[in-house]
């Protein structure tokens, strides 16, 4: 926690010289105690304002967090530190305890860290958080997923908080489909009906008319007439895997998940020779040839029930590895093997933004109740209509 000649710079640049050397090394050096993390000069910079802007406003929770890090990196976690409060704690206890007092629900994805899976209210893939949310009586939700499974159950629940641990877990299928560029493809389009994949920015939703997640997909794409047209988007290897099981030809956007496109076929072949009888299963965001390799394609809650139904004692499983908590939970005797992604040592293969939630975010969220997921109006009422849509077919399907 030395002050080095940059921070001393930046104080003068950022804040008119106002912070001491002594002010500026108390803080970072109570940050350290308190937490073990060598921090940044911007984040200490932002911390030491944050504490003189607290004292001098005598404001409990300074709304505005300004920060010239980036807004995450001024995390939850430092707050904490500055308030002196990051001492031993069982954080189960006081996530469970924040959660009672706030009257919040915590809905996690299958993706999420074992802990974060244990302490959520709700454990699900992506249609059943979408549906949590819809009915829950919680005055806040906090979605332990990615930013757009948030950005859904704040459309969902206009007027309830929507927190996320991390604001900086996006998604790198969403990502592939900006709003504007898929706006001017549906455009030039005009007599096509358009599908979107719940993997999307709200902006994108406000221009679909019917979401699908990979557990319905299916269905709600063979509720329109064969002959009608049809976009597709975002993720190109579930359009294709759905095209080619309804007998369709779908307009794709070209878009995929870094996570799913990993998976080596030449790894499942290998494995299948070590276990011969296991069950390979595959999730659709995944590549054709992968799939083809499959015993099952299913979404994660889909290829959970098969694990759970089938009387096979192993599994090769070609999803984000934390699907094998709840499999190994519910089938304690069976055999789970993650496959590993291309070119790595790991053993497994995660999503980094997924796995950016952690316990102690979460707790922090909780107390802070930030970062908070907006939608901006506009976009929302139109955004509601597609998930809507989607969740009323759901539940005549009985899914
Ligand atoms: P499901 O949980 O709907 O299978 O989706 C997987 C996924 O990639 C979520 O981001
Ligand atoms: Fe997005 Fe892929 Fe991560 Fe799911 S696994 S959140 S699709 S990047």
């Amino acid at each position: 926690y030395k002050i080095t000649d940059a921070m001393k710079e930046q104080l003068a640049d950022f804040y008119g010289g106002f912070a001491s050397e002594e002010e500026t090394a108390g803080t970072i050096k109570a940050l350290y105690e308190n937490t073990g993390y060598v921090i940044d000069t911007h984040t200490a910079v932002a911390a030491f304002v944050y504490k003189k802007f607290k004292e001098e406003t005598k404001d409990e929770k300074p709304a505005v967090i300004a920060s010239t890090a980036s807004p995450y990196k001024f995390s939850a976690s430092v707050l904490e530190a500055i308030e002196g409060e990051l001492s031993e704690r069982d954080e189960f206890d006081m996530v469970d305890k924040l959660r009672k007092e706030k009257n919040a629900v915590i809905l996690g994805h299958y993706y999420q860290s074992g802990e974060i899976q244990d302490i959520a209210d709700f454990v699900g893939d992506s249609l059943a958080l979408a549906q949590w949310a819809a009915k829950t009586d919680a005055d806040i939700i906090v979605m332990c997923g990615v930013h757009f499974m948030g950005e859904t159950a704040k459309v969902l629940c206009p007027d309830k908080k929507v927190l996320v641990p991390d604001f900086n877990a996006g998604c790198s299928l969403a990502d592939s489909c900006p709003a504007d560029k898929f706006a001017q493809f549906v455009k030039e389009h005009p007599d096509h009906t358009v599908i979107s994949y719940v993997n999307t920015t709200a902006a994108v939703k406000a221009v679909t008319d019917v979401v699908v997640t990979s557990t319905n997909a299916k269905q709600i794409v063979e509720s329109f007439p064969k002959e009608q047209k049809i976009i597709f988007g975002p993720d190109r290897n579930l359009g294709n895997y759905i095209n080619s099981i309804t007998n369709r030809n779908m307009l794709l956007w070209d878009g995929a998940c870094h996570v799913h496109e990993q998976f080596s076929v030449e790894k499942i072949i290998e494995l299948k020779a070590q276990y011969p009888d296991a069950d390979v299963l595959v999730h659709p965001e995944c590549k054709g040839v992968v799939a083809k390799l499959a015993d099952k394609v299913a979404s994660t809650a889909g290829l959970l029930k098969h694990a759970i139904n089938s009387s096979k004692q192993n599994f090769i499983v070609a999803t984000e590895s934390g699907i094998l908590h709840e499999m190994r939970k519910q089938c304690p005797e069976k055999n789970f093997i993650p496959v590993p992604p291309e070119d790595s040592t790991c053993a497994c293969n995660e999503c980094n933004f997924m796995r950016l939630n952690t316990l102690e975010k979460l707790y922090n969220t909780l107390k802070y109740e930030w970062p908070e997921v907006t939608v901006d109006p506009e976009i929302a009422k139109e955004a509601v209509k597609p998930i809507q849509r989607m969740l009323e077919i759901s539940e005549k399907l009985g899914l």
